[in-house]
């Protein structure tokens, strides 16, 4: 299969990349790029989709693929805070969609697109793909709106809405947050870590493996039921805050536990206090059973 990955270069991308290229043709883009993209397999191909620029190249070159993946984001919560418009001229994938899957895909490419937990407003658990929507800052709001138009442009799609992905550690231009965690603690610092704001963390490699799910599927002949919207949430099992992902990491490699500290995420700060999330649809639908976050820190680490 012809597999692109758009955001290839970023955290998820560079696992995907690495993965489906044992077993496809693969091409990704990346914007700044840097090093890493050097190292990397597959075709690259730089590519701005705020501007178009790069994408007539690529689409000559690598020609059209059977499935996109777009993992292409301002996925930092306070750059889209401070720069509207560019991140929405990324997040919401109007390039990708408009002047390369219509106007140059005839076969009309299954796209994978990621979303995230944050399009839920944060006040109740558990979420399940039924409930409505309300983003409280402007990374949600792009990325709500990625998905609206994602519905209304093109069917042929499958939408997930993930929640913090965490594994080992890659090059990307930002801390990781369990590497960050696993430095600080392992150094015996003592951290304030939020107690009241609740996430389903997800594995990279879990989302690695759903992909390969859907493409063998597509393979087959078989793509994700007929429903009007594909949106699915991506997360772990468990509901878990900052503090227990901490206190776990502890446990697990051995660092004292009461370096981690308990502190309240601040009122002013605009995040979904509690976007866990139910994924009863993701297991029934692909079969795929999230890895537990005590089970992935044994493989991590
Ligand atoms: N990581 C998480 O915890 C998390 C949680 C929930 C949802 N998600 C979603 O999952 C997806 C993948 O996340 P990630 O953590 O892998 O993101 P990431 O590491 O921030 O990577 C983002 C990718 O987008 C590319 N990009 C940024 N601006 C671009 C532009 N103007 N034109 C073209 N490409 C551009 C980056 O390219 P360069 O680096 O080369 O500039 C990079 O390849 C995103 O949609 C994100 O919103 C992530």
């Amino acid at each position: 299969m012809k597999v692109l990955v758009a955001g290839g270069s970023g955290y998820l991308g560079q696992y995907l990349v690495e993965a489906l290229s044992r077993e496809h043709q693969v091409g990704f883009t990346y914007n700044t790029g840097g090093k890493v993209v050097e190292s990397m397999g597959g075709s690259k191909y730089k590519v701005d989709f705020c501007t178009g620029e790069g994408l007539e190249d690529m689409v000559s070159d690598f020609g059209e693929p059977q499935v996109v993946v777009n993992c292409a984001a301002i996925s930092q919560p306070m750059v889209c805070e401070e720069e509207r418009e560019r991140s929405r001229s990324v997040n919401v994938p109007t390039t990708l969609v408009n002047d390369c899957l219509l106007s140059r895909c005839e076969g009309r490419p299954f796209l994978i697109h990621l979303s995230t937990d944050h399009v839920y407003d944060g006040s109740r658990s558990f979420y399940t793909e039924a409930d409505e929507p309300g983003p409280v800052n402007a990374y949600g709001e792009t990325k709500k709106e990625a998905e609206d138009f994602i519905v209304s442009r093109y069917p042929n799609h499958a939408i997930f809405r993930s929640s913090i992905i965490y594994g080992r550690g890659k090059e990307v231009g930002r801390n990781l947050f369990l590497q960050w965690m696993d430095e600080a603690l392992g150094a015996g610092e003592k951290v304030d870590f939020f107690g009241n704001e609740f996430r389903s963390p997800v594995y990279v490699m879990d989302i690695v493996k759903l992909v390969r799910i859907i493409i063998a599927r597509i393979e087959n002949g078989v793509t994700a039921p007929a429903r009007v919207a594909n949106i699915y949430n991506l997360g772990g099992p468990e509901r878990l805050s900052r503090a227990d992902m901490a206190k776990a990491l502890c446990t697990h490699r051995g660092y004292g536990i009461d370096s981690v500290l308990e502190a309240d995420r601040p009122g002013h700060v605009k995040s979904p206090l509690d976007a866990s999330m139910d994924v009863h649809l993701l297991r029934q639908t692909f079969g795929l059973h999230p890895t537990s976050f005590k089970d992935a820190l044994s493989e991590i680490f």
